[in-house]
């Protein structure tokens, strides 16, 4: 049986008091039948890591890694960094990096790489835009997303979480039906297993819009296995509750 996670990805937001409050949150509601995490901004991991490190149950995270090893890459985080800070997973090839920093479907493969070079679990994301949506070419794109990390990872490509991400979903209010988020998620697999034999082991997420109101029906179809949470994942109530519904 595949274990269920719920991943917080905080994006750009928190500040050292807010974030204190809301691992204090996170920590009394646990712990859960769920993996649980937290991706918080790369200047507060420390203090994340110093909050959660006598917690075995909660692990964190970065929201992002560098391809590179180390070197003149000014503004950038290694995953040898992200490492050394206790993290467990780095979120690869979120939509808004793909958006707003042009990254490719190698890049988000050569960072999913490092990560595992580094023993961090990359969590990759793919997903489609609404006009890709509406052009019926969900299949090809997240396909096309998901092959470049396959062709790059080879046999490892059992040892990420992928996160479908719908982009139209994303901060929105709109969330994937459990049905279109299943059809993405069943076809994901199907490509994984041509991949490798471990495909069935592998924890495939959604993402886009989850709240404690729709976590439950989402977590419950076949091929998803966890969430990966934006806005609800910055109050605590919000995110426990998303937490429990992954039992
Ligand atoms: P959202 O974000 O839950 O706010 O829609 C999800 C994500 O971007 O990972």
């Amino acid at each position: 049986m595949r274990r269920k996670l719920v991943v917080g990805n905080w994006k750009m937001n928190g500040n050292r008091r807010a974030n204190a409050e809301l691992l204090a949150g996170i920590e009394e509601a646990g712990p859960f039948v769920a993996d649980v995490a937290v991706c918080a901004p790369f200047p507060y991991l420390s203090e994340v890591a110093l909050s959660l490190q006598g917690d075995k149950h909660i692990g964190w995270g970065g929201q992002d890694c560098s391809s590179h090893e180390a070197g003149a890459y000014t503004g950038e985080v290694s995953a040898a960094m992200l490492a050394e800070f206790g993290c467990k997973y780095v979120i690869v090839g979120h939509s808004e990096r793909r958006a707003y920093h042009a990254e490719s479907d190698q890049l988000v493969a050569d960072k999913a790489k490092i990560a595992l070079a580094h023993k961090l679990i990359p969590i990759v994301c793919v997903g489609e835009t609404l006009d890709e949506r509406e052009a019926n070419r969900t299949d090809k794109v997240v396909k096309r997303q998901m092959s470049a990390v396959i062709h790059t990872l080879g046999h490892c490509i059992s040892q990420i979480v992928v996160a479908y991400e719908p982009v139209w979903a994303i901060g929105t209010g709109k969330t994937a039906t459990p049905e279109q988020a299943q059809a993405v998620h069943g076809l994901l697999r199907t490509q994984l297993h041509a991949a490798t034999p471990k495909s069935g082991e592998m924890q495939i997420l959604y993402g886009g819009s989850v709240r404690p109101d729709n976590a439950a029906v989402l977590f419950s179809q076949p091929d998803i296995d966890g969430g990966l949470i934006g806005g609800a994942s910055l109050k605590a109530a919000d995110f426990t509750a998303i937490c429990r519904a992954a039992a």
